[in-house]
């Protein structure tokens, strides 16, 4: 995960657009299929070695985690690309993990052998070493044998593979730790507002760009000085952009004009948040963090106030480089026409002259 990464952005597209439809998939089938009904009666035990298995019973639940970046953790393609097609053998431990609950809560998770390709599973999760699930609710009764395991609610179910960049460090300095409200508050949100419904299984992050937006709150003003300024508050579970150290997220501006039919000025890059690679020792991180707000006056390169109509935007990018469409190459900033190719839009706003 910390290697420079050689990302294809035709491959990022399709993972979002499959995603998009698949979700989609997934809300026409729950509509049709409902919760799943109690086996007759308890049979011999089953050896579970598929999620496919689970998608008998728990339909709703599988089509959500399908359609998830989870599901797609081996065939995601920049994953591919940037462990040599899992050559480098220390990509398949989170990549295509053993169950959890196997390895131990807490402890580096590990490599699995067989059916990889379903990336981070049900059995992932829910796999007991007796052959159980790990549920809320104990019930003999259901086929798969569902026992109370208090540490499935916990952050420790996610920090085996989701500490490698302090995201679990990050969220305990917030009042969110305090409050005991774990990972799943926001990442797995109730189906329908109340625990009956279940937990929404598609647990999504930069993937997700409204669930981005959701991270970050970007407002503009200009001072009494003249001067206009942005601020930047995070208001997600932990730092903004967290985990990938190739998620960034970035400022722009530009002036608008004053009359119609004249065209607005060219794109500045004002501010990267990003946390830096570890071989790009020249970089310190601007990571937002939790609870952070950060004010930046919107200026030229030589620090000159920018004065009349400013639009300001923010955008994010599952990868810090900006492509040459041509050629292919990583450009530098200040060669940048458009902030928003291979980049979504976050937040955008105007600040009066
Ligand atoms: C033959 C049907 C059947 C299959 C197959 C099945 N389950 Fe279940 N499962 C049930 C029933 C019935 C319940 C109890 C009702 C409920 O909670 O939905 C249940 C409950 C659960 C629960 C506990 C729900 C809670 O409220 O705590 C979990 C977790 C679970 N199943 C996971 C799985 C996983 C993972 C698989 C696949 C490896 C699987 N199940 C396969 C029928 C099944
Ligand atoms: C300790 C567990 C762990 C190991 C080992 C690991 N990863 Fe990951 N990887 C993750 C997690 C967790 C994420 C999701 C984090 C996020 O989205 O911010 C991830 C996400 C990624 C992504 C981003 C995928 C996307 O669509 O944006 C790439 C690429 C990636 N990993 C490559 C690798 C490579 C290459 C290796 C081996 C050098 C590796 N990983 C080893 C846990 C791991
Ligand atoms: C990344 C971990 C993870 C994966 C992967 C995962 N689950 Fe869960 N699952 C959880 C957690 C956490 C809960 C919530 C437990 C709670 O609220 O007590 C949960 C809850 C459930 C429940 C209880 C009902 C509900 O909707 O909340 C069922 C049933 C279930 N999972 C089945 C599955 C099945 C089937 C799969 C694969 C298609 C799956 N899970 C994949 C972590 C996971
Ligand atoms: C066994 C390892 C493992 C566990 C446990 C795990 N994850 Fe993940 N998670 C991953 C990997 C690997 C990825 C990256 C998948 C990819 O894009 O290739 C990921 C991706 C994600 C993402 C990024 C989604 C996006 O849009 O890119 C979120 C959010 C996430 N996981 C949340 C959770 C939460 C919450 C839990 C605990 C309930 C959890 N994960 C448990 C391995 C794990
Ligand atoms: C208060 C809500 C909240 C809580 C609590 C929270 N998150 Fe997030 N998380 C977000 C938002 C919003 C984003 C999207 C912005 C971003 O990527 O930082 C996100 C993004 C992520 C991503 C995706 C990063 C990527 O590169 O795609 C991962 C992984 C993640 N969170 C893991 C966790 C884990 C693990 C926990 C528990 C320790 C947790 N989150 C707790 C709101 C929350």
């Amino acid at each position: 995960m910390t290697a420079p990464r050689k990302v294809s952005y035709e491959g990022a597209m399709r993972i979002v657009s499959g995603i998009v439809v698949l979700l989609l998939a997934s809300w026409f089938l729950s509509a049709l299929l409902g919760t799943p009904e109690e086996s007759a009666a308890a049979q011999t035990p089953t050896e579970w070695i598929s999620s496919s298995q689970c998608a008998e019973c728990h339909q709703q639940i599988y089509d959500e985690w399908k359609s998830s970046p989870h599901a797609n953790a081996w065939n995601n393609e920049d994953v591919r690309a940037q462990s040599d097609d899992f050559a480098n053998k220390d990509c398949i431990d989170c990549h295509a993990p053993r169950p959890v609950f196997e390895t131990g809560l807490g402890k580096r998770v590990l490599p699995r052998s067989a059916r990889r390709s379903e990336g981070v599973d049900c059995l992932t999760c829910h796999l007991l070493p007796d052959g159980g699930m790990a549920a809320t609710i104990t019930n003999p009764r259901a086929a798969c044998q569902p026992t109370t395991r208090r540490e499935l609610q916990r952050v420790s179910l996610c920090a085996g593979c989701h500490d490698q960049h302090k995201t679990v460090q990050q969220w305990k300095a917030t009042p969110h730790a305090e409050h005991r409200e774990g990972c799943m508050e926001c990442h797995m949100p109730y189906r329908d507002g109340t625990p009956e419904g279940g937990r929404v299984h598609v647990m999504p992050g930069g993937h997700y760009i409204e669930m981005v937006r959701s991270a970050v709150e970007l407002t503009a003003a200009r001072g009494a000085d003249g001067v206009a300024r942005v601020t930047l508050e995070n208001t997600s579970g932990h730092a903004y952009p967290t985990d990938e150290r190739s998620r960034a997220s970035d400022l722009w501006w530009r002036t608008l004009p004053a009359e119609e039919g004249v065209e607005p000025g060219p794109w500045t890059h004002l501010h990267r948040i990003r946390d830096p690679y570890r071989h790009e020792k020249d970089l310190a991180s601007t990571l937002l963090h939790w609870g952070e707000t950060r004010t930046l006056r919107v200026e030229d390169s030589d620090g000159t106030a920018v004065e009349g109509r400013v639009e300001v935007v923010l955008v994010y990018k599952r990868t810090p480089y900006y492509r040459d469409t041509e050629t292919g190459l990583a450009m530098h900033l200040v060669d940048v026409e458009d902030p928003f190719q291979d980049s979504d839009l976050v937040h955008r706003v105007t600040i009066e002259p």
